[in-house]
């Protein structure tokens, strides 16, 4: 039996098998960082630091995992997150994303640059969606995507506040899918021709590859480089907190924003009247040296903690992560790439499975810890952090751990 004859169980085994199925330059896509790609690695590092408690003996037979996020039921405290182009990966990807975060009860969210757009996905689902924006130069298209996200049943706007600039993935660049050379578009060329399952039922079944929200402004409907130009030339670095206050006017559901990794900035976050922040470096897409996400929550949620819904990304990879973010002071986290790998790997069969394991996996960890409830879950129950930094030491509810940012 080789290695792809065997059942995935795991992130790491969605992401193998999505590797053998997607030309190289989408695999380095969806699986890349910034620059040296540190932020990445820790990413996911980080969360071997946190030990969590073993209780016994307490009955633990009515195990429920489910939560309340922003009033709606969560059949446990995840969601998946954007992810640009994932229509690239399956099939109109991101309605069958839409479908199974439906299926199992947790909300999906739609990248302004997906492919489907967000009437596609309303059409599809009966279930509310998030919808995830950025700030653009055009402020008159800003209100626009605004509206349609509205009347597409959207009431929760994900608003993510990290890509003032670009950030450096140096993958993209060595594999053709970014840049301009005549070297790249051969290479570009090759890794599709090596793939042909992938061509004919993503490349050719799976069109239109336009960014389905953008179609109104980028006229050449099916060339992605004019999309990604049109994007880039509407990021707006000049974006400030008062932009959110604006924006706060002018949508009327719940505003979380996106890409929180300092507590003044979390503060102000909630002075400018959002209802929910991520911590979030973009899943190591962006400032590269920055912290991982999971060192930086403790601190965050020490200061912010009751005034505002905290959720977490980055390196989330099974249901113990979630529960060592959920202890550490996450109300919910979201995933990035593991949602996609499962789906490049096995369509929405592979994204139901996955989510069913991290489902079990809560359940079994939250009743090996002894605990039956979700609220339940608090900091007494990281027993240990271990870290070669200097720690400093916040406090969480009510005991003391040391925390490694710095
Ligand atoms: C391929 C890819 C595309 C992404 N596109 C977006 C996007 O369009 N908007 C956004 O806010 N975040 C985007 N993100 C960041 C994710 O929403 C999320 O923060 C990150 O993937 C979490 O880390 P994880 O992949 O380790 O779970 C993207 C991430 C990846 C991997």
């Amino acid at each position: 039996m080789s290695m792809y004859d065997v059942v995935p169980v795991s992130t790491n085994d969605y992401k193998k098998l999505a590797q053998k199925r997607l030309p190289n330059f989408l695999f380095d896509y969806i699986e890349g960082g910034a620059n040296a790609e540190q932020t990445l690695r820790s990413n996911v590092a980080d969360f071997d630091k946190y030990t969590l408690k073993q209780r016994v003996m307490r009955d633990v037979s009515k195990i429920d995992t489910s939560t309340t996020l922003f009033g709606e039921y969560l059949s446990m405290p995840l969601a998946l997150a954007p992810v640009g182009m994932a229509g690239l990966f399956a099939r109109r990807g991101e309605v069958m994303a839409a479908k199974a975060a439906e299926n199992n009860a947790i909300p999906f969210t739609l990248s302004t640059v997906a492919i489907c757009s967000a009437e596609e996905i309303h059409a599809a689902t009966k279930q509310p969606f998030w919808f995830q924006l950025y700030m653009l130069r055009d402020r008159g298209l800003v209100l626009d995507i605004l509206n349609r996200a509205a009347l597409s049943g959207c009431n929760t706007l994900v608003f993510t506040v990290d890509l003032a600039l670009p950030g450096m993935r140096l993958r993209d660049y060595r594999n053709g899918m970014l840049g301009n050379t005549v070297k790249g578009k051969i290479s570009y060329l090759t890794q599709l021709l090596t793939r042909p399952g992938w061509l004919f039922d993503i490349g050719v079944m799976g069109k239109p590859h336009s960014l389905g929200n953008l179609t109104h402004q980028v006229k050449s409907a099916n060339d992605l480089n004019r999309y990604k130009a049109f994007v880039e030339s509407q990021f707006d670095p000049s974006a400030t907190w008062k932009d959110i206050a604006w924006l706060r006017q002018n949508w009327h559901g719940n505003i979380i924003i996106k890409g929180i990794m300092d507590v003044n900035d979390a503060k102000a976050a909630i002075d400018s009247g959002a209802d929910g922040i991520v911590i979030s470096n973009h899943g190591g897409r962006q400032l590269d040296g920055v912290s991982s996400t999971i060192n930086k929550l403790p601190s965050i949620a020490n200061a912010v903690a009751g005034q505002t819904s905290i959720l977490l990304d980055g390196g989330i990879r099974n249901g113990v992560d979630v529960i060592k973010a959920i202890a550490l002071g996450a109300n919910s986290v979201l995933i990035g790439r593991p949602w996609v790998y499962a789906m490049a790997a096995q369509g929405d069969a592979g994204i139901n499975s996955l989510l069913s394991l991290f489902q079990q996996e809560i359940t079994s960890t939250m009743g090996l810890m002894g605990v039956n409830n979700i609220k339940d879950i608090n900091i007494d129950l990281i027993e240990q952090f271990n870290s070669h930094l200097d720690s400093v030491v916040p406090t969480v509810g009510h005991s003391a751990i040391h925390c490694g940012e710095n």
